[in-house]
């Protein structure tokens, strides 16, 4: 990662040939681009102009049909027909049923099943970091790093299958034995967001699968040729083993289908990840049922870089964790905080830096800059830079929305804003990087804790005093604390998640298990005597 941060640094602008609609032969003139011969390759995925959007053991799908564009110029790639309700009510049935017999499988047993799973998507790793490059817009490398993602925490996923399990206890009675026992919710479901369209997914399918549970899947609309394209993969190690599709079933939908997995009691475990005002609504329906639910929210993370700072790690990182996935990642740098005796040399740096970054074609593997995923977000990139000016921050690189066909802006500094300005407490999932000058480490400390979510924080330091500061009880309050590295890429291994708005809750690796299973305490009289906890006597 740091070596492309670094690249990233190195390199020139080439900006020519970019933005090339596709090319189109007048024979083959179709407006999906499924049907040209450059996107061929979709058909390997076992897509069509037309896509069933539901599995659960049979393909179908009788809901709205919606189509999916790509970012980089806006052209329709091919249809979906998303689920009904009925379709809906008839996966869940399908999937519970399923549960009957995965529970009772040996969870080393299930672990073969993921690791398996793991090696499908090795096979098709190019082709499905494609397809994420395609409908989602992020750059190659990034598309397939996310397929490794999902390829690594199968490999964890199949270890851990034989780790899992509840320690056994004193008990404070003879005779008696303490023991925790582990078990599976039963039915979990997984709403994931349109920038991480594999990964996410991947976490929490390989997770709740080892741990003994079934999953029903809804992704971003916008993204749902990924979530087909990768369901099948799934789909067909589980029926070449022999087992019911429906353990990992699918129902492509929008919001409807989202309220219907939050307020159905059948739903055991919710994992939604998304924007914090979307997850508040989710985590409000869930409790109301007085279900469980799994939150990966909203971020607004920083960047702390002390005097003592290695500025050749700095430089990378700010770029990769602000200008990466154009900024659409939920551990994405949004405010860079910069010790006053180096801010100015920092940010001259960076200006630089930026202008040499290639924008284009995400899928083109010498790019390292694609479009925002929408036009929406474009819309909102503009609302942000023009709130920004307004409270006072001076656009020192960027700003604009580029020229070109597709939702490209361009990667964008803004300095001189308060540190406390509305604009830069709120959230865009835009390359938008707000800069700042401090001058004392409690401050900055304060300063990184001041917003109301909690994700993923960064700083850059030789100063071992103040690195233990900041992961101790008076340092960042976030789900990711780092040190000398950026705030974005974290590893499958860690618990991934945040604190306060974004949400509480830990997928991956450490023990995130937990949140996808059940714990009972269980103590057992293996004695013919009737001792009470306590020293209670009630004779
Ligand atoms: C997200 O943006 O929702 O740490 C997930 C990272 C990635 C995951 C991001 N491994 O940046």
């Amino acid at each position: 990662m740091l070596r492309l941060a670094r690249t990233l640094c190195e390199q020139t602008v080439k900006t020519s040939k970019l933005f090339l609609p596709p090319r189109r032969p007048t024979a083959l003139m179709s407006t999906l681009l499924i049907h040209h011969p450059q996107y061929a390759w979709l058909q390997e995925l076992g897509l069509r102009e037309e896509n069933a959007g539901v599995y659960n053991g049979n393909w179908r799908g009788g809901g709205e049909v919606i189509t999916t564009y790509c970012p980089a110029n806006n052209e329709p790639i091919a249809r979906i027909r998303q689920a009904s309700m009925e379709d809906y009510h008839e996966t869940v049935k399908e999937a519970k049923e399923a549960w009957k017999m995965w529970a009772e499988v040996p969870a080393p047993k299930r672990g073969e099943i993921v690791r398996k799973i793991g090696d499908a998507l090795r096979e098709k790793i190019q082709i499905l970091g494609k397809l994420v490059s395609l409908e989602m817009g992020k750059i190659l490398v990034e598309g397939i790093g996310e397929v490794q993602e999902y390829v690594d925490i199968c490999d964890y996923a199949a270890g851990l299958s034989r780790m899992i399990g509840g320690p056994i206890l004193p008990s404070e009675r003879p005779g008696h034995a303490l023991i925790e026992q582990w078990n599976p919710l039963g039915l979990v479901g997984i709403i994931t967001a349109f920038n991480f369209p594999v990964a996410v997914f991947g976490w929490n399918n390989a997770i709740a699968l080892i741990t003994g549970n079934v999953c029903i899947w809804k992704g971003a609309p916008t993204t749902s040729l990924v979530s087909i394209a990768v369901t099948k993969i799934v789909a067909k190690v589980l029926e070449d083993n022999d087992l019911p599709g429906a353990i990992c079933s699918l129902t492509c939908g929008g919001a409807d289908i989202g309220t219907a997995m939050a307020k159905d009691a059948r739903v055991n475990l919710l994992s939604f990840t998304g924007s914090t005002q979307v997850g508040k609504q989710v985590a409000l329906m869930v409790q109301e049922r007085f279900g469980k639910s799994l939150l990966e929210l909203g971020g607004n993370n920083a960047i702390i870089a002390f005097e003592d700072a290695d500025l050749s790690l700095v430089l990378p990182s700010a770029l990769f964790a602000a200008v990466g996935t154009a900024g659409q990642r939920c551990t994405s740098v949004r405010r860079l905080f910069l010790h006053e005796r180096i801010h100015e040399e920092v940010v001259q740096r960076l200006k630089s830096a930026y202008s040499q970054i290639r924008v284009g074609n995400p899928w083109d593997p010498n790019i390292l800059y694609g479009p925002l995923h929408t036009k929406n977000a474009v819309k909102m990139f503009v609302g942000a830079v023009e709130e920004a000016k307004r409270e006072g921050g001076t656009v020192v690189y960027g700003g604009k929305v580029m020229d070109h066909p597709g939702n490209y802006v361009e990667p964008t500094i803004v300095t001189g804003l308060p540190h406390d300005a509305p604009i830069v407490h709120t959230e865009t999932f835009a390359p938008i990087l707000y800069v700042f000058k401090f001058k004392t480490e409690e401050e900055v400390f304060t300063w990184n804790n001041e917003v109301k979510q909690g994700l993923s924080s960064s700083i850059f330091t030789k100063d071992l005093g103040r690195i233990f500061r900041w992961l101790g009880p008076k340092g960042s309050d976030c789900g990711i604390v780092n040190v000398n590295i950026p705030t974005s890429g974290a590893e499958i291994g860690g618990a991934f998640g945040g604190e306060k708005h974004t949400g509480g809750g830990r997928e991956s690796g450490s023990d995130a298990w937990k949140q996808y299973m059940r714990r009972s305490t269980c103590t057992i009289n293996y004695s013919t005597n009737l001792p009470l906890a306590q020293g209670i006597k009630f004779e």
